[in-house]
């Protein structure tokens, strides 16, 4: 696994969907570790001690690090990012969940495949923590890791949940860049730049950076985990200036993350026939439904043609045990 092939530039692919012509910015493709915005949002981690990141920043001095601590979903993405990161540095990752799910724990397969699975392979420590651990500190595992975080020694690298820290701007930034020299050669005065939130990290980045540079590009998002609320707290934990956030979309139906949803997976499949692209399962089916639902409004109201960028940000190492989830649930979508 080379890193400078990680941290190098993604292309940008136009396709078309639903009638409308869309830039998608192909980021999954830029390492099968660190598949779309986990490249982004741990690059800094990447370039520790290799001279990548700022080397001017004297904090990016890893000699002492021996452990990687981080926590979240048993699914998610990042896990298996921060095994390959920990086994590429040669550091320990230990991995706080609140519950392996049973039909994860008893299918070998499932133990084998996804996200889960890779990162056990990788070497992965999976650590889950009682329900009454967690509510002596806090309301959530989020509380629980931050307040257990305060006592870590100098060795052990802290990444919290799903990468939601200031040092993700360092790779995001990069993306900003890119996204910018493309609209620029394309010459595309404005873009609409749409990517579907978790914590909200990529997107906030992303608009700030535009901000910051007197950029017009707008970002729009949409909250797949816990709803609109919770997206602008995840901001406010990273960035208190409002003008610099992104728009949040609001689907027209409420959704609950992780759930199957007859009409993402007939989208998903749309989405795989007309771009000729996959997607992810868990993110961009709703990510994809908020951005059609928002153009169709948009070019009702002007007749003019909007530059729309949708950010591929990985995650199809997940589909791996989605997919299978998806068809047994509905036989008959094909
Ligand atoms: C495929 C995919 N899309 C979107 C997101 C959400 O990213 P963020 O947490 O930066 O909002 C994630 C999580 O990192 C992801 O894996």
């Amino acid at each position: 696994m080379s890193i400078v092939s990680i941290l190098q530039e993604s292309p940008i692919q136009t396709v078309k969907m639903c009638g409308f012509q869309i830039h998608v910015k192909r980021d999954d493709l830029l390492n099968d570790y660190f598949s779309g915005n986990k490249a982004r949002k741990f690059a800094y981690y990447l370039g520790l001690s290799s001279g990548l990141s700022s080397s001017s920043n004297s904090d990016n001095d890893s000699s002492q690090i021996k452990k990687i601590v981080s926590y979240g979903s048993i699914q998610a993405n990042s896990l298996y990012s921060l095994a390959a990161l920990a086994k590429l540095k040669n550091w320990q990752l230990d991995y706080y969940v609140t519950r392996i799910a049973n039909w994860l724990k008893d299918s070998p397969a499932a133990s084998s495949q996804g996200n889960y699975g890779g990162a056990l392979k990788l070497g992965a420590n999976i650590i889950e923590v009682a329900d009454d651990e967690i509510t002596k500190h806090g309301k959530n595992l989020d509380d629980f890791m931050t307040y257990k975080a305060q006592t870590f020694s100098d060795n052990i690298l802290f990444i919290p949940e799903g990468g939601r820290s200031t040092l993700a701007q360092y790779g995001i930034n990069q993306l900003a860049k890119e996204l910018n020299q493309y609209c620029q050669q394309s010459k595309i005065k404005h873009a609409f730049v749409m990517l579907p939130a978790g914590t909200g990290t990529t997107a906030l980045f992303l608009q700030t950076w535009f901000k910051q540079q007197q950029l017009p590009h707008q970002v729009l998002t949409c909250a797949c985990v816990g709803g609109d609320d919770y997206l602008r707290k995840q901001f406010t934990q990273l960035n208190r200036n409002t003008e610099q956030w992104p728009t949040i979309l609001t689907p027209q139906k409420k959704y609950h993350f992780g759930k199957l949803y007859a009409e993402f997976y007939q989208l998903w499949q749309q989405l795989n026939d007309e771009t000729d692209i996959e997607f992810d399962l868990l993110y961009d089916p709703l990510g994809w439904q908020v951005l059609l639902e928002f153009l169709n409004v948009q070019t009702r109201s002007s007749d003019q043609n909007v530059d729309v960028i949708y950010i591929h940000q990985g995650g199809i190492i997940g589909n791996q045990t989605m997919l299978p989830r998806y068809q047994r649930k509905y036989p008959d979508i094909k």
